[in-house]
């Protein structure tokens, strides 16, 4: 079986590259590199890359007529939330029309198995936690809205067409690969673990809690921080379900558990022995107060069991990746 990974060379791409490699599926990478390394594909993964854009329709053509690609897993997009509130067009540019500009691909070449990123910014300001698929999807910033959009189209698709999808509702990856060989290097970084552990190394005089006034419990903002290899198995799974003709479906990869800015530092200051100093500053726009997802249903129709829901776990791995890539 032969998988094309968009955007292979990001974060959550490139550990799920490693993740089908080792269940035996041969991968190709298409990015474009705007973000992407091409130096964990080409050194660490061996995978295949073709550096291209999913706008370039000739491009996808030749791909799709090169290769037989059994399925397609889609993590290329831009992910600043904060951007897409500046900068609108380049969102829906790349997010919107080169996802359809390769849904098109796939359908004009009969590649029906499609396995999404989407995101729990696609649901806004829930009313309740933890948020479960069926609840309302109002985004508040271009990004979610984004997501919503091809979530949208992608319905469509499978009712018109032989085309079938898996959307992966993210809610916020984090951690690193136990062994060490990937992890999280954004640039810019606006994550919040990689900034605390940039922090703790020194490359960063303090980390800046955005806020510290929302009904919460310590009044900081609540996450759920999900292992960055349980999103990869998810795709796995998503990708297993969909060669075994599983109707087209949505699912949130959430662990139900939520952890506040606070909680963060606090545990990241323990794992690394170091003092991370931090100081209160302003809320970000567009930032709700909490986001905690349920992945029970997930877990009873992909049968998802997360492997590493601690978040001693997650910030212990991506301690050991910052120490490797950055010190
Ligand atoms: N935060 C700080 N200080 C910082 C950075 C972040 O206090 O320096 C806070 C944020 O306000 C937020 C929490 O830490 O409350 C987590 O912020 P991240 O930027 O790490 O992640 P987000 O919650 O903004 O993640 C969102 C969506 C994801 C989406 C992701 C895309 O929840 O679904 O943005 O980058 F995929």
């Amino acid at each position: 079986m032969t998988i094309l990974v968009t955007g292979g060379a990001g974060y959550i791409g490139s550990h799920s590259v490693l993740t089908l490699q080792n269940a035996g599926y041969e991968v190709i990478v298409l990015d474009n590199l705007v973000y992407g390394h091409q130096d964990l594909v080409e050194n660490v993964l061996n995978a295949e890359l073709i550096v291209g854009d999913t706008c370039d329709r000739p491009l996808l053509r030749q791909i799709f007529t090169d290769y037989k690609i059994d399925a397609v897993m889609h993590f290329a997009a831009y992910a600043y939330v904060g951007e897409s509130v500046t900068k609108p067009a380049k969102y829906y540019q790349n997010n919107v029309v080169g996802t359809f500009t390769l849904l098109e691909a796939m359908v004009e070449a009969g590649v029906n198995n499609f396995v999404f990123s989407s995101t729990c910014a696609t649901y806004g300001v829930p009313d309740s936690v933890p948020i479960r698929e069926e609840q309302p999807q109002n985004p508040i910033n271009p990004y979610g809205a984004t997501k919503l959009m091809v979530e949208r189209i992608l319905q469509d698709f499978s009712v018109a067409y032989d085309f079938r999808s898996v959307c992966l509702r993210y809610f916020n990856a984090a951690g690193a690969d136990p062994e060490g060989r990937l992890g999280e290097d954004h640039n810019p970084e606006t994550h919040l673990i990689p900034l605390v552990l940039q922090t703790a190394l020194g490359h960063r005089p303090s980390i800046s809690i955005f806020g510290t006034d929302y009904d919460t419990t310590d009044g900081s903002c609540v996450r759920d921080y999900i292992h960055v290899l349980d999103i990869a198995q998810a795709h796995i799974l998503a990708l297993e379900y969909l060669l075994k003709d599983g109707k087209t479906d949505v699912f949130n990869l959430g662990n139900g558990n939520g952890f506040s800015v606070k909680e963060v530092i606090e545990t990241a200051r323990k794992i690394t022995g170091k003092e991370i100093p931090a100081e209160v500053s302003d809320r970000r726009p567009g930032d709700p107060p909490a986001l905690v997802g349920s992945g029970a249903k997930a877990q009873k129709i992909l049968g998802w069991q997360p492997q590493y829901s601690n978040l001693e776990d997650i910030i212990t791995h991506a301690w050991q990746w910052h120490q490797k890539r950055h010190q």
